[in-house]
């Protein structure tokens, strides 16, 4: 049986401050202390979830709590962050609710964590599945990447995030993660170039420095050493329970996660290190013959490092670092820059590079983890914004900040406190109006269009003429002045003249949380946030992909004399964008509270708190919870949704939905202060009214569906049988069918036994009459043949007696003949022995004459002699047999005759040898011009491709044609031919690879000595002319598809549309002829050609992967490329059999 508990179950203290009996301040803080005392950091109001910072880990984030608290209802277990995400998540899946968790509180409250827990809850309730899971993962895992780059350590938080953060999580309608958008707002940058004692900069610098391995440090120009660099502060380099090694680890692996691209991350440090390395660069003055002094770069070691980190080039950037060039409608002036000066720009340029590659990585991210589906999608909003900032030293930042926490009250304002009592105003409920702050008069003293604090600053940075941060303080002081929130020395008739913690170059806002005193120093120059044309420019000309894309207005083509919206309006706009998104959807509150100064655990300073639940108005949301209802419902979708409970309004109700209500609430006895009625709504007071009805309509929904059970199940069994009844009457109808078939079958072979019996009867009779006839015939013919018999064989003695005697004789005749044959063979051949005898001897005898009679000339060496004449002969011999034994002259003839001695075996084999080289010269003088040129083709092939491409072997036996389309000839592409003013080299139609879906179209792929042309197939329209020169190189895969990429220069005239992708059947031929064309210019380095399974093409903006994979042979027969996402093509090749 299923356990209820209840938030009231174990409770320390009160769970729901609504429930807190006397209500008063002190009795509130108590509360919160006992609670935090006992480590229970969540506290309700109503449905808003307070959250004490508790500075250590507690055991209750564990997957046994998600579970404890999944499907649960909100007051049904203690307070927890979980129970406000599960109720959030449940309204957007079941009820199709967009909501909103809005993280309010100072800094270092837990805004940040409270947002990770948040989403790391509806992470693990939400659907599983391998798409799912990594729509998640790459969700989760750009915290890490945003915290490194947007999170310091301040004297407030030691992960305090210095960027606002506004995340929309989208879901598809079963509740499973389809995506998300990521806003940021605001950086505050100011931070690259300067940190207050005690705070650092950005994590990131801290990070790569010591967490990244000494390669990349070489790479990046960098040393490990922090007191190296001046952006970098030196007094809390390392913050105690940060790891920054650690983290890099973890930023790198998200950034893998997220989708970022081994070369984007590169890119990425490589900014970061030119950061650092900007920070290092000095400036000397230098004197001018016109009394001036000009800035000069002291020490160009760093710059150089920098230049080269960049791609840009150094003099440029030096000029930029001295010079200023004022460009008005006509004409171009050009300014020096003192020392003063280039510092400002070179920190300008530091906190733009940085700030923008922030926003970049933004954009980056949003790009891998946008839904792809295009169905309606519900969203969960997480918003966790810098907290409201009070420092010593309050700037241009801190003002931005409290501005949007002044307006994430006032929407807090509008949706509890200010829309609820309206409401019940508004429905005519009995209801005492509850005091509180509302803080929009702050609002509008910042945000008037007229004159508003922000209109004025923007109307002084544009106003012509001298403006400084004390003109901008003038103009407060005199359009301000009367103005209750706000507060200046310099105010005439001020009240404030003697006031000497404000100083003169000062003002003070009274904002919701406190009074904050603002420097104007730097507000005016931090408002135009200008950076000098001519280093956005020297930017722009950077030969690194990602600086260019960073400073689009560099570009000369595109120079616009229109001043960019000021920090302040484009902050305001994007917060007023962000208010109007929060109010189309259901609000979550969670008011996160930090329990001390010392970001210690265990230590609650009353002060502090008290300070904190004062200007976060949570007693009056207490009072106006307490007083109001807890829930209300339009009386249609409540009568809708409990009209079941009651006999009368089920299953429809004819009459008004209001009186149907009444009926319902009256027939479930609910008491009557428990609820109240308005002109369009029911109001309920108490959750637990809510949860009686829900918990009702549960049991009724059981009853109901047990009754569909019942009548289904009945209709179910009911139909079943009249199906079996049915079947039953065929079978039996089939099986009677087949009972006679058997029967009858067994008559008619009973039938045809006896027939044959009968007949067999009567043929065997007339057979034995037969049988009898034929013998008598037979006995007839039998003694006739034995009569003739007897006289042919008396015949036949008589005969062979007559042979034999005639055969005797000639037997008799033959032996005497035989006799007489052998006697003279015998005869003869002791003749011929004699006479050979006599030969052999006379030749003795002739031999011996010869030698007595040659001793005389050869005497001691003879043998030697003798020998070498054998050897002579015998190799003449060999020599001549050889020369009319010749092989053919085809230098592919491969036999040889052989040899007739061993000893010959070396001569043998290096003649061999000779013969074939002597051979192929022969056959090589026989070659033409133009054959010499085709096969130093082939042969160029060969040393590209042999072993390195599997396509190579079978382009061998092809002839490489050239000129497949006979352009010439052929009066559809004479216009083309003529377009053309070189020889055309190659021409073929090949295959143009399109990003978006991997197809191919044709295209006419024209090739000369000094471009290649791409047109139009049909009409030979010209679609693109590429100059040989601007081609980089020409990437292919090791396998037998014809994909290659053309890659383009960067910042050539023809990189602009980007490489191509394309295929051909004559790959071979086509890489061959630009290897050559190439090799052959003498004013060009040689073309380089990749080979690799995996290679990068720039599509316009992106680069592409392009990867090869072997398909199997059974699913395709061809190559086919597929889009795999924004960022992969797969090319899957059928292995070769
Ligand atoms: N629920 C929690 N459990 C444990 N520690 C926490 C919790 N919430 C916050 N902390 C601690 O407090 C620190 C500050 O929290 P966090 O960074 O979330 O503050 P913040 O409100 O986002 O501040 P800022 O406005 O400066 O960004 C965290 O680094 C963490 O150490
Ligand atoms: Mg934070």
């Amino acid at each position: 049986m299923e356990v209820k508990t209840s938030l009231l179950d174990n409770m320390i203290g009160v769970g729901d401050m609504v429930l807190l009996e006397p209500l008063s301040e002190d009795s509130f803080l108590e509360n919160l202390k006992k609670r935090f005392d006992h480590n229970e950091i969540y506290t309700y109001i109503g449905s808003v979830v307070i959250s004490l910072n508790p500075y250590r880990s507690l055991p209750i984030y564990t997957p046994d709590k998600v579970e404890e608290y999944r499907n649960r209802n909100f007051y049904e277990l203690s307070p927890h962050i979980y129970a406000l995400a599960d109720e959030a998540y449940r309204s957007l899946r079941d009820q199709d609710k967009d909501q909103c968790i809005l993280i309010t509180g100072e800094s270092g409250a837990g805004k940040t964590e409270a947002s990770k827990l948040v989403m790391s809850y509806v992470a693990a309730v939400c659907g599983k599945g391998q798409e799912v899971n990594k729509v998640k993962e790459q969700l989760l895992q750009s915290n890490p990447v945003l915290e490194a780059f947007g999170n310091a350590k301040t004297v407030r938080n030691d992960n305090s995030s210095r960027f606002g953060k506004y995340m929309d999580i989208e879901f598809d309608f079963k509740g499973d993660p389809l995506g998300g958008v990521i806003s940021n707002y605001l950086l505050e940058k100011s931070r690259v170039v300067k940190q207050p004692r005690g705070e650092r900069n950005f994590h990131i610098f801290y990070q790569l420095l010591s967490g990244a391995s000494d390669d990349t440090l070489k790479k990046l120009k960098l040393e490990r050493d922090v007191s190296k660099y001046n952006y970098l502060s030196l007094d809390s380099a390392t913050v105690s329970g940060l790891d920054d090694a650690a983290n890099f680890r973890t930023v790198r692996n998200a950034m893998q996660i997220v989708g970022f691209m081994e070369d984007e991350m590169q890119s990425v440090l490589e900014l970061v290190a030119a950061v650092l390395k900007l920070g290092n660069i000095d400036f000397k003055p230098e004197s001018r013959c016109n009394g001036m002094d000009e800035s000069r770069v002291k020490d160009k070691n760093d710059l150089k490092e920098m230049c080269e980190l960049l791609g840009t080039e150094q003099s440029v950037l030096e000029r930029a670092f001295s010079y200023r060039t004022v460009e008005a409608k006509m004409e171009k002036v050009s300014t020096t820059l003192n020392v003063a000066q280039a510092y400002y720009a070179r920190d300008a340029l530091a906190k733009n590079l940085y700030s923008r590659l922030f926003s970049w990585l933004v954009t980056r991210i949003n790009e891998s983890i946008k839904a792809q589906a295009k169905t309606r999608h519900k969203v969960m909003g997480v918003l966790d914004i810098y907290g409201f900032e009070i420092f010593e030293d309050n700037s241009f930042e801190q003002f931005i900040i409290n501005y949007c926490n002044e307006k994430l009250q006032q929407i807090f304002i509008e949706l509890t406190l200010r829309e609820e009592q309206e409401e019940y105003v508004r429905e005519g409920i009995e209801w005492t109006n509850i005091e509180y702050f509302n803080n929009a008069v702050i609002c509008d003293l910042i945000e008037n269009n007229q004159n508003g604090i922000l209109a004025m600053l923007d109307e002084e940075c544009l106003r012509p003429g001298t403006v400084t941060d004390e003109t901008f303080l003038d103009k407060l002081n005199t359009i301000c002045a009367e103005h209750q929130h706000f507060e200046s020395r310099l105010n005439k008739n001020s009240k404030f003249l003697n006031d000497h913690s404000l100083p003169h170059n000062c003002f003070r806002i009274q904002h919701y949380a406190g009074k904050v005193l603002y420097r104007v120093e730097g507000f005016v120059d931090k408002n135009n946030d200008l950076l000098y044309r001519d280093l956005s420019q020297a930017m722009y000309k950077a030969n690194h992909s990602l600086i260019k894309q960073l400073f689009p207005e560099g570009n000369p083509a595109k120079v616009n004399l229109k001043r960019p919206p000021t920090a302040g309006f484009q902050f305001k706009a994007s917060v007023g964008t962000l208010m109007g998104n929060l109010q189309t959807k259901n609000p979550n509150y969670i008011r996160c509270i930090k329990p001390n100064d010392k970001k210690a655990s265990h230590i609650f300073t009353e002060s502090l708190v008290c300070h904190q639940v004062r200007y976060l108005g949570l007693m009056e949301n207490v009072r106006v919870r307490r007083a109001g209802y807890a829930f209300r419902q339009a009386y249609e979708p409540c009568l809708e949704r409990y009209k079941m409970l009651c006999k009368s309004t089920w299953p429809h109700w004819k009459g008004p939905a209001r009186n149907g209500v009444e009926v319902l609430m009256t027939d479930l006895q609910v008491p009557a202060e428990e609820f109240a009625y308005g002109r369009s709504k029911i109001f309920i007071r108490n959750p637990r009214t809510l949860f009686f009805l829900e918990e009702k309509r549960k049991q009724c929904l059981e009853d109901l569906a047990t009754l569909i059970q019942k009548i289904y199940r009945g209709w179910k069994c009911r139909s079943h049988f009249l199906l079996l009844k049915k079947s039953q009457i065929v079978v039996a109808s089939w099986y009677r069918r087949y009972a006679q078939q058997k029967k009858y079958q067994q008559v008619k072979h009973a039938t045809t036994v006896v027939q044959s019996y009968t007949r067999g009867w009567q043929a065997r009779k007339l057979l034995r009459e037969l049988k009898y006839q034929k013998k008598c015939e037979e006995a007839v013919t039998t003694i006739a043949a034995f009569w003739h018999g007897t006289q042919a064989r008396m015949e036949l003695r008589r005969l062979k007696q007559e042979v034999r005697n005639k055969h005797a004789v000639t037997v008799i005749w033959a032996y005497w003949q035989g006799t007489k044959a052998r006697r003279e063979l015998r005869r003869l051949k002791e003749e011929a022995r004699r006479k050979h005898a006599v030969a052999v001897i006379w030749a003795y005898w002739q031999g011996l004459k010869v030698r007595r009679e040659y001793r005389k000339f050869f005497r001691a060496n003879a043998g030697k002699k003798i020998y070498n004449f054998t050897i002579q002969r015998i190799m003449q011999k060999y020599f001549l047999g050889l020369k009319s034994n010749l092989p053919s002259m085809s230098p592919v003839d491969k036999s040889w005759p052989s040899r007739p001695y061993s000893f010959l075996d070396g001569v043998h084999a290096e003649l061999r040898r000779i013969f074939h080289l002597w051979r192929c010269k022969k056959y090589r003088s026989q070659f033409t011009e133009e054959k010499k040129a085709v096969y130093e083709e082939k042969l160029e092939a060969s040393e590209l491709f042999k072993d390195k491409k599997a396509l190579y072997p079978s382009s061998v036996s092809q002839p490489f044609k050239g000129d497949y389309l006979e352009i010439s000839k052929n009066p559809k592409y004479q216009k083309l031919s003529s377009a053309v003013d070189e020889k055309i080299l190659l021409a073929d139609v090949v295959n143009k690879i399109n990003r978006a879906n991997g197809k191919g179209s044709p295209r006419l792929f024209l090739l000369s000595k000094k471009s290649i042309i791409l047109a139009d197939q049909k009409t030979g329209q010209v679609k693109a002319s590429v100059p040989l020169p601007d081609l980089a190189s020409v990437s292919t895969s090791t396998q037998s598809d014809g994909f290659f990429a053309l890659k383009l220069k960067e910042g050539s005239g023809s990189a602009v549309k980007g490489d191509f992708l394309l295929s051909s059947d004559h790959l071979i031929e086509i890489i061959t002829k630009l290897h050559r064309i190439s090799s052959m210019a003498a004013d060009r380095e040689k073309l380089n050609v990749n080979i690799s399974d995996e290679f990068l093409v720039q599509f316009k903006q992106d680069k592409v992967c392009v990867k090869f994979i072997q398909g199997s042979p059974k699913n395709s027969n061809s190559v086919s490329c597929k889009r795999k996402n924004n960022r992969l093509l797969e090319v899957s090749v059928p292995s070769s059999p």
